[in-house]
């Protein structure tokens, strides 16, 4: 279904982001006709520079977004780009003054417009005062007006309660989309597809059959250039209270009465809420220091641009959190992420309990290979179900196997950004995928006890070389319960 007629007007249309990937994910819409014909795109930054200068930079921008993506790559469609580039327009203004929203108000006139915060986020709540202020955030019965707020929503958990207030003395609920990108990723969103339109997974989801879940986010890349950022964000920030939250979420809620936004929102909420706060003596923070990867050696954290020679921003994160409820009370799910990893990999991994006795004499129970099933995000995107299996032969051997799911060998799609979806929601109004305050503030006060107590210096860091599997602290966090991560290289 098309979205109605309107304006997408992007706050920092000149920054990274709007040129890599909302103006992709903005010509997929198209591409798919998703678009109303007479869609506008309204650019507001600070930058002096013309329309046909920016026009150039997006053009870059999605070439190299066609062409980037090895076997996937596609031909643009020149005259689907055209057609959205005439129709971009550009507002140089200061994101602080009054003037900007005047000039903003003129061009808009009476239509739907989604406001896109592609900003630092210390200029979230100035924006939104000032769309408050100048009357631009008034709906009425035939228009709307939307708010797009990308992360980081808050550092803490009072901040985040104070930039909620602040952005609801201006805004409806209703009115506002705050992003989490990995609620974007089909594989994500396949995680509720999974469980709630197969007969078989829901009665095996609970207590009585689940030994412990792995929540992995596994990246390769350091810092890169984001050093600024990081160094006063850090892993557990960075990553934990939003995307893992929201997979942990995903999967761990009851199903919900429909797939009406807020009946989906009110089961993440009651099962965040559930969450114990993550206990200090649960949690490694780690810090990279140099190592190798084959034969090219990877810098130490603080050795990257940007970062101070002592820094004490871990650059990855490991916990255990247990869920009070009916559902999931002793099952413990472990959580991990970092930088300079091994692999890229972000998966979730359902371990279930052992076969209750050793039927097969030699092979104790212990070392049949446990069933997990696990839920690849990426970068191979599936589902994998490992079991035991008969070897070959005329003696009795058991071996573990896996049943493999790749999307790829079943559906085929030009590439996407993830935020096709997103944006094609706010458009119509869908907020299914977003998240509501109450969700926001629930993943920040799980993690806000371990805020609370590194910042009172009184944990040390673990340290590990760049290119491994993270520091060792991570392992005795799950020897201690007997059990232990999935091998990242596998
Ligand atoms: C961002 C973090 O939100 O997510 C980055 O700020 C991180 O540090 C990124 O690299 C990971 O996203 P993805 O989609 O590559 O898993």
């Amino acid at each position: 279904k098309c979205a109605p007629r309107g304006a997408l007007v992007i706050f920092g249309g000149g920054g990274d982001l709007t040129k890599r990937l909302l103006m992709p994910a903005i010509y997929n819409l198209a591409c798919a006709g998703l678009l109303d014909e007479d869609f506008q795109i309204i650019a507001v930054d600070w930058a002096e520079m013309t329309i046909e200068s920016l026009r150039e930079q997006f053009q870059d921008a999605i070439n190299d977004f066609v062409t980037r993506r090895g076997t996937s790559a596609i031909a643009l469609r020149q005259d689907v780009w055209d057609h959205l580039l005439e129709r971009t327009s550009y507002l140089r203004g200061s994101f602080e003054e009054a003037s900007t929203y005047t000039a903003l108000s003129e061009r808009l006139g009476h239509q739907n417009a989604v406001f896109y915060l592609a900003v630092a986020a210390r200029f979230f709540g100035t924006i939104v005062d000032h769309l408050g202020e100048s009357g631009l955030a008034q709906e009425d019965d035939e228009t709307y007006r939307r708010v797009v707020i990308e992360k980081p929503f808050g550092s803490d958990l009072a901040s985040a309660r104070a930039l909620n207030v602040r952005l609801l003395s201006s805004l409806e609920e209703s009115q506002i989309y705050r992003i989490d990108h990995y609620l974007g990723k089909e594989t994500v969103q396949n995680i509720m597809a999974l469980r709630f339109s197969n007969g078989i997974f829901e009665p095996l989801w609970n207590r009585q059959n689940i030994d412990h879940v792995q929540i992995t986010a596994a990246e390769v890349v350091g810092v890169e250039k984001r050093g600024r950022f990081y160094e006063s964000t850090g892993a557990l920030r960075d990553m934990v209270p939003n995307h893992l939250m929201q997979l942990l979420a995903m999967t761990a809620m009851e199903a919900p009465t429909s797939f009406e936004a807020d009946a989906v929102r009110d089961e993440k909420s009651k099962v965040l809420s559930a969450i114990h706060e993550a206990s200090v003596h649960e949690i490694v923070r780690g810090q990279y220091i140099s190592g190798m990867k084959g034969e090219t050696a990877l810098k130490g954290y603080r050795e990257e641009p940007d970062i101070g020679i002592g820094s004490q921003t871990e650059t990855f994160v490991a916990m255990k959190l247990g869920i009070d409820n009916w559902r999931w009370a002793g099952v413990p799910f472990y959580l991990r992420t970092g930088k300079r990893l091994t692999q890229r990999k972000t998966e979730i991994a359902i371990h279930f309990k052992q076969a209750p006795f050793a039927l097969f004499r030699d092979t104790p129970v212990e070392r049949l290979t446990p069933n997990i099933l696990i839920i690849h995000i990426q970068p191979s995107e599936g589902v994998t179900l490992q079991f035991s299996a008969k070897v070959p032969g005329p003696a009795v051997r058991l071996g573990g196997v896996r049943m493999n799911f790749n999307y790829a060998d079943w559906y085929s799609d030009g590439p996407t950004t993830g935020y096709e979806t997103l944006i094609y929601d706010c458009l119509v109004g869908d907020q299914t995928l977003f998240q509501r305050a109450d969700n926001i503030e629930a993943g920040w006060r799980v993690v806000q006890p371990a805020l609370s107590h590194w910042n009172s210096g009184g944990v040390p860091m673990s340290f590990y070389p760049a290119g491994t599997d993270g520091p060792r602290e991570a392992d005795e966090l799950m020897h201690r319960d007997g059990r232990r991560w999935l091998d990242l290289s596998k």
